[in-house]
């Protein structure tokens, strides 16, 4: 098959949507970050890569904590207003009605409103060049009580959200079941 070459670009899809928390001068604030990830099992770690110009950069280099809270597809508009709208300029816990709580770390604000919340300590920050990658040891999950099954994260609960990147700039709900981890590669081990 042929193959167009598009060069190097950022080509990964789909991402998280969360929602990056930081104190910034002592006041909460949150943005949309799609390029965090998971990082280390043990001891846990996350990734969030920030770019030096948001506010929420300032506040984790003031603090060094953020919080990764995990909106739910209800909360689709008040993400994305998270990503176009600067807390330098405007309260954007106010505008979104955000409920903000407080876990062991007392400058990683989270949203009640988000049912999966993850407090982190930076243990690493890296300048790549235009953003800094963030490596956040995990502190603490908090996860509201409603989205649990048997005491179990249900995902068909959170709702979470896929984003595509550029062009398409869409925000998805999770799609249907394509087959079980660590078990349909059984069909073709089998074979073996
Ligand atoms: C879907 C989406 C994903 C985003 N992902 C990132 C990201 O991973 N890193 C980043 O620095 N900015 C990202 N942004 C842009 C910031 O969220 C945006 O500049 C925001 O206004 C910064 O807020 P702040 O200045 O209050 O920190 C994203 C925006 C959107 C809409």
């Amino acid at each position: 098959m042929a193959k167009v070459q598009m060069g190097p670009g950022t080509s990964i899809y789909p991402m998280p949507t969360l929602l990056v928390g930081a104190n910034v001068d002592g006041r909460p604030n949150f943005m949309t970050v799609a390029w965090g990830n998971i990082a280390n099992a043990e001891p846990p770690m996350v990734t969030v890569a920030i770019r030096g110009s948001r506010h929420t950069h300032k506040g984790i280099e003031q603090n060094r904590t953020f919080s990764v809270n995990i909106p739910s597809a209800d909360l689709v508009k008040e993400t994305d207003y998270c990503g176009i709208a600067s807390g330098a300029k405007v309260d954007k816990v106010k505008d979104c009605q955000f409920t903000v709580f407080y876990g062991k770390l007392d400058t990683a604000p989270m949203i009640e409103q988000c049912p999966v919340n993850i407090e982190c300590s930076v243990l690493h920050s890296l300048e790549l060049g235009s953003h800094t990658l963030y490596v956040g040891r995990i502190e603490e999950v908090h996860v509201s009580s409603d989205c649990l099954t048997d005491g179990r994260i249900d995902l068909d609960k959170i709702k979470p959200l896929a984003y595509l990147g550029d062009p398409s700039r869409q925000y998805h709900g999770i799609g249907k079941l394509q087959g079980k981890g660590f078990s349909i590669g059984l069909e073709i081990k089998g074979k073996k």
